[in-house]
């Protein structure tokens, strides 16, 4: 992540005083331009005979800025291909740290003739960070998800929650010795691509089907959480036979009321008028253990980060895969791997009793309620999850092959 802060200037702005649409590309452009000058210098791409030309803009402007305000913007580059590269900027005020705007850039490299040529090695590394340069990217069905592949032995496989990424299992992934922990950003989500249309429950599921057989992966135990339960029983729903072992986290095996599905109709609306911020707004005062903004403000700033870098498309995709979920409430009781039930004690999307009804409904599991939790334990508790995972795992025997192409 680069940074760089910037000021807004009265000639930047409207008769109303606000920051122009324009004046913010411009703006958007400066703090690519500065970062490139502190970092390989602004000549690294005539260095290189390549000029990045811009092919897509999208940016959700979610609030005003004023002459006077000085905005951080944050740049992460989320894709790097052979010839593109994407990065994803945020603006926000330093007085009172208000998200401004999100945007993102795919940025083409060509010659001087115009031809796509390979995106210099140089840039490559200058952009990323330590952790994007370790992610690995694997193209399922002509999208880039961003996994980690961490440790050896049977695999493990995190998924996780709406408007969340692969990040919320760090814990697990540094801690799970013994396994092969394996945590993509789903479509749309974290460092993955992002694209416009194509979300539901069963893409989600084919994707993750399409990773394994990319990593030559045969049986796995599925850990979802929320969001990542309802795409874990539809993965279990197609392909039973690869599901050694199942952790459902803060989830739910019923489909959206008529209600809730009202909702979701109004956070699309919302999130398409306002960016991630609606979301933050909406779900980030429930998300996580009451008490949390006083004992772990710095976790909360966490995950409200993880909802704003999510791209728009990707939260209104997954919005909408939530919403025509199907029931999969019957397929509880036909589950013969053995599971492990867990729930924060304080959740109150998917509160314990909910918890509760899955672990009787499936035929062989364990209920774990943890204290001090929402509906996020991975990250509020990470060492008690870490350590009840690793006791679950213990007993489960996965078979390595038996793959069958999807
Ligand atoms: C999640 O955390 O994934 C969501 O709360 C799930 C949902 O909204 O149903």
């Amino acid at each position: 992540m680069h940074e760089v802060d910037l000021t807004v200037y009265p000639d930047e702005c409207d008769p109303f005083g606000h920051l122009n649409q324009a004046s913010f590309l411009a703006l958007f452009e400066r703090a690519r331009w500065e970062v490139v000058g502190r970092g390989p210098g602004m000549n690294v791409f005539s260095r290189h005979g390549v000029w990045p030309a811009v092919r897509k803009t999208s940016i959700d402007y979610v609030a005003s800025a004023f002459p006077g305000d000085v905005l951080r913007f944050q740049l992460v580059l989320t894709h790097r291909g052979r010839t593109s590269f994407i990065m994803r900027q945020t603006a926000r005020r330093v007085a009172d740290d208000a998200l401004i705007a999100t945007a993102e850039f795919v940025f083409v490299c060509i010659d001087r003739e115009g031809k796509p040529v390979p995106v210099p090695e140089e840039i490559g590394r200058s952009f990323a960070s330590d952790a994007d340069t370790a992610v690995t990217r694997i193209a399922v069905h002509g999208v880039g998800l961003a996994v980690d592949d961490v440790g050896s032995g049977p695999p493990i496989l995190f998924i996780h929650g709406f408007a969340l990424d692969r990040t919320m299992w760090r814990h697990q992934v540094a801690g799970l010795a013994g396994w092969r922990r394996i945590a993509p950003d789903l479509r749309g989500a974290g460092q993955s691509d992002a694209p416009d249309l194509g979300y539901s429950m069963a893409t989600y599921a084919n994707d993750l089907a399409a990773l394994l057989d990319a990593l030559d992966i045969g049986q796995v135990v599925l850990c979802g959480l929320s969001m990542g339960g309802y795409v874990a029983f539809e993965f279990l729903r197609r392909w039973p036979e690869r599901v050694a072992g199942l952790v459902l986290m803060d989830t739910r095996a019923d489909a959206d009321t008529a209600e809730g599905r009202k909702n979701r109709d109004a956070l699309i609306a919302g999130t398409r008028e306002r960016g991630p911020a609606a979301v933050v707004e909406a779900l980030l005062p429930k998300l996580l253990a009451e008490d949390a903004p006083t004992r772990a403000p710095a976790l909360v700033a966490e995950v409200r980060q993880m909802t704003e870098r999510t791209p728009v498309a990707g939260i209104v995709g997954a919005l909408q895969a939530m919403r025509d979920r199907p029931d999969s409430t019957a397929l509880l009781t036909g589950v013969t791997v053995p599971a492990l039930v867990l729930v924060g004690e304080e959740d109150r999307l998917t509160p314990p009793d909910v918890a509760r009804e899955m672990a009787r409904a499936l035929p062989s599991a364990e209920l774990e309620v943890v204290v001090g939790a929402g509906h996020v334990p991975p990250m509020e508790q990470p060492a008690v999850v870490t350590a009840r995972l690793a006791r679950f795992l213990e007993g489960l025997t996965v078979r390595p092959s038996d793959r069958p192409t999807v």
